[in-house]
């Protein structure tokens, strides 16, 4: 890696590299270009059309997808979206954007149909649609099929002028390129979990990579897959089961979970508050013990709970069975995994049933993990940055209202954070509840810090080409 070569000793100790001039920093590097960094994208070109030529930002987004996508592992046909289409990209921020839900509904001659539809919540494969339709237009300030696999803080004069933001095309041979930013804004989503003493394999999946594995299944009817389990009772598994029941139907499926039963997402009014932004002020500002208290009292908002009519569809399709005396979906509750061993033919999935301590083996074909997500690994994006940021007693991140990272070192650049920031900003902060508001309060702290960086060289501002 050249640029981590030029690294004195003593710089290697800290991570901070001297710089080496500043001619080619932008004002802003985007890692993940999913909708949280896309919102911020649309919050700065609006921005800059707003505002004098010296004030408007220069931004570049490294996303390694090599194209737009939005889980698309699980764009399952007939899912719908579990917010409503007004807390799109920009609703909530700037009513009159012309990147709205309804904007692009317009664009798609579509916007009578779905007012006759009533409904708040679009399918997921028509709100993907949306999101890719407001990215196209910033096609030219992403690179594609980009990972970002470090970045270094740049010291002058005892302070953090900027970052070099290392990032890599082609997989973890490929030599690594260098984008100097005087502002990091990581949005990298979030990560698979894995129950303990399981891998990833052709039999054992994760929900994220569904419908990708699924197209890979080998044709023919004496391959096609008798058998499934999916493990975890969230709305992925879910949704998942009753894939996988309505898509094989001469397949059992077997759903295993500790829970009784399926648990409804609270989204009642007064609970549902709880994503407004107000709520993030709220949250912000609690003592440490009252945070828990509201993330405990609300967790069934979002985690390991289902909609209630896919509940109500799942049960239904259960008493069928029960009533024509063929039964091939299974609900294992009450019952943890215990162990999976993928061999060449199926999946031996020990389970254990929790109340009698009595231990199974199902013998599946597939076995789907529908364990949930991790945040963000941060030391994996930010590498060198990571000593200088400010931890809490517990080792988390200290994130400011604004969502820049304490620094330990003083100086002008940033680092911002969407979506690790649950336990600083609330339960919302992986969602899409707040997004729009939340890329503006970035901006706003972006262009305020950037006032007093009036000096250096500009790169041009980020601007969107007109959307389809
Ligand atoms: C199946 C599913 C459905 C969901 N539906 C809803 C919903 O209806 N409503 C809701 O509010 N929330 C929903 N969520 C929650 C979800 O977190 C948000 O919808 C949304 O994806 C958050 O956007 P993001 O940009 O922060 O993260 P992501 O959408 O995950 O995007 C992050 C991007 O960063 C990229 N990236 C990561 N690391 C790097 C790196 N080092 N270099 C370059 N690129 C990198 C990733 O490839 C990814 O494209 C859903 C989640 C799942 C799994
Ligand atoms: N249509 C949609 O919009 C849609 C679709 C899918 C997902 N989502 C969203 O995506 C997010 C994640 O949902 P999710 O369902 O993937 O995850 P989730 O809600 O976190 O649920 C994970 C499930 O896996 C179980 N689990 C976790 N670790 C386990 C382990 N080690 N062994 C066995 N079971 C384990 C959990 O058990 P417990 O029950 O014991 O907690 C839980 O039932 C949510 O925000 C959800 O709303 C949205």
């Amino acid at each position: 890696m050249p640029v981590l070569s030029t690294r004195t000793a003593a710089e290697s100790e800290t991570g901070v590299l001297r710089s080496p001039g500043r001619s080619d920093v932008l004002d802003v590097v985007g890692i993940g270009f999913g909708p949280s960094n896309l919102a911020l994208a649309i919050a700065l070109a609006e921005h800059n059309q707003e505002v004098p030529e010296a004030d408007r930002v220069s931004a570049r987004f490294y996303e390694r997808k090599p194209a737009f996508g939005w889980h698309r592992g699980m764009l399952l046909k007939d899912t719908t979206m579990q917010v409503s289409y007004l807390k799109d990209l920009v609703s909530m921020r700037n009513p009159c954007s012309r990147f709205s839900f309804l904007s692009y509904l317009h664009a798609r001659d579509r916007l009578v149909d779905f007012i006759n539809h009533k409904t708040l919540f679009p399918s997921r494969r028509e709100f993907h649609d949306y999101l890719e339709w407001s990215a196209q237009p910033f096609g030219d300030a992403v690179d594609y099929g980009r990972e970002v696999v470090d970045v270094v803080p740049v010291e002058e004069a005892g302070e953090v002028t900027h970052f070099q933001v290392l990032t890599r095309a082609g997989g973890p041979q490929a030599e690594p390129t260098v984008q100097r930013a005087r502002n990091v804004v990581v949005a990298g989503g979030l990560r698979p979990r894995l129950p303990d003493g399981t891998s990833l394999s052709d039999r054992v999946w994760h929900t994220s990579e569904l419908l990708d594995r699924l197209e890979t299944l080998p044709a023919g009817a004496a391959r096609t897959p008798r058998s499934f389990t999916v493990v975890g009772a969230g709305q992925s598994a879910a949704e998942t089961v009753a894939h996988l029941h309505g898509e094989f139907p001469d397949a059992d499926i077997h759903a295993v979970f500790a829970r009784y039963g399926y648990a409804p997402a609270d989204d009642s009014a007064f609970v549902n508050k709880i994503f407004d932004p107000e709520a993030v002020d709220h949250f912000y500002t609690s003592p440490d013990d009252v945070k828990e208290m509201m993330f405990d009292y609300h967790r069934s908002t979002n985690y390991s709970v289902v909609d209630i009519e896919l509940i109500d569809e799942l049960y239904r399709r259960l008493y069928q069975e029960k009533v024509a005396g063929k039964q091939r979906l299974h609900v294992h509750n009450l019952t943890r995994l215990l162990t999976a061993d993928a061999g060449d033919e199926h999946v031996r999935v020990g389970i254990e049933f929790l109340p009698t301590g009595r231990q199974d083996v199902l013998r599946t074909d597939y076995l789907v993990l529908a364990t949930g997500y991790r945040p963000t690994d941060l030391n994996g994006i930010l590498g060198s940055a990571e000593p200088i940021l400010r931890t809490d007693d517990k080792g988390r991140v200290c994130v400011n209202r604004d969502y820049s990272v304490e620094s330990i070192l003083p100086g002008p650049a940033a680092i911002y954070l969407q979506g690790p920031t649950e336990h600083s900003h609330g339960i919302a902060s992986s969602l899409l509840s707040n997004t729009a508001v939340r890329a503006g309060e970035i901006t706003k702290a972006l262009a305020k810090r950037l006032v007093r960086d009036i000096d250096a060289p500009r790169a041009p501002a980020l601007t969107a080409a007109a959307p389809l």
